[in-house]
């Protein structure tokens, strides 16, 4: 387990149980948004739409995720001195050579979509695939972000 330091987690301008009420109410949101977009997805019927609404979904899915994370940090006793120091000593020979290999990843996945695009007339499949290139854009520049952090 790799601990990242978090005494700070930019919550000073706000109050904690404030900020934890509203937590709860996002999630509350996201668990109706996923709810129905499921139910959408049962009414439509057409490819494309589905698909939209799928991805909507497991949007909500992922940003009730993330608020739970938040929450969780926000209530959770951080890590002692001591396992922060070792695990960080672990993390900075490991992390940096697992990142590597995502970006690696995301890289070839973005200049297979490119080509793929290029070959591809203007319809919904190339629509589709421009999404998920501008997805993987963004995962790469998460990535890339993130190894200049540590
Ligand atoms: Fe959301
Ligand atoms: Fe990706």
């Amino acid at each position: 387990m790799w601990y990242l330091r978090y005494d700070n987690l930019g919550e000073d301008l706000m109050d904690r149980d404030e900020l934890i009420k509203n937590l709860e109410s996002h999630i509350k949101i996201e668990e109706t948004a996923v709810e129905l977009y499921k139910e959408a997805m049962d009414i439509v019927d057409h490819f494309a739409f589905r698909l939209i609404f799928e991805e909507l979904m497991m949007d909500s899915t992922k940003h009730k995720r993330v608020f739970e994370a938040i929450k969780k940090a926000l209530v959770e006793t951080p890590p002692s001195e001591w396992d922060l120091l070792l695990s960080h000593k672990i993390g900075k020979y490991v992390v940096p050579l697992e990142l590597e290999r995502h970006i690696e990843l995301e890289e070839g996945m973005i200049t297979s979509l490119k080509k793929e695009i290029k070959m591809l007339g203007k319809g919904v499949v190339r629509r589709l695939l421009e999404h998920i290139l501008e997805d993987e854009q963004r995962h790469h520049s998460t990535l890339k972000q993130l190894i200049t952090k540590i």
